[in-house]
């Protein structure tokens, strides 16, 4: 049912745990399931230079965790918002459709922890700060997915 990559990364999480002086931190929660994920980004001169989570959450919503971690490290701020669940999982070989939701929230953990930075920083655009307060799990201001949502 499972990838080996999505198993090794279940099994051998990367980047677990916080960055104390992270300047961009996201927490979501999956409307679907109730799990919930953490991210912290360390941001310096634009790139994405550390990233570690912690999930409370299915093996699935664990190893795109992970994935993401991974995928978001080394990237500008610009191209780490572009980041999609679908990316995600597509880095992991796949996941089961019925678990495609999971995926989700790696993709929100990141925009809101980008969103936080983004907003320490002065750089949110005050029309997108109008409708957007990047906590929100259901915020789709990054990507549109909600057919995702929509899988089981
Ligand atoms: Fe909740 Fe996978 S079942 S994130």
């Amino acid at each position: 049912m499972y990838s080996e990559k999505v198993m090794d990364h279940f099994s051998n999480p990367r980047n677990v745990g916080e960055i104390e002086d992270a300047n961009g931190v996201g927490q979501v929660g999956n409307p679907k399931c109730g799990d919930i994920m953490k991210m912290y980004l360390k941001i310096e001169d634009n790139i994405v230079v550390d990233a570690k989570f912690k999930t409370f959450g299915c093996g699935a919503a664990v190893a795109t965790s992970s994935m993401a971690t991974e995928l978001v490290k080394g990237k500008t701020v610009e191209e780490a918002m572009k980041i999609t669940n679908k990316a995600v999982a597509e880095a992991l070989d796949g996941l089961p459709p019925a678990k495609m939701h999971c995926s989700n929230l790696a993709e929100e953990a990141i925009a809101a922890a980008l969103y936080d930075y983004r907003k320490r920083n002065g750089l949110v655009d005050p029309n997108e700060a109008q409708d957007c307060t990047g906590e929100c799990s259901a915020c789709h201001h990054s990507h549109g997915r909600e057919e995702d949502f929509e899988d089981e």
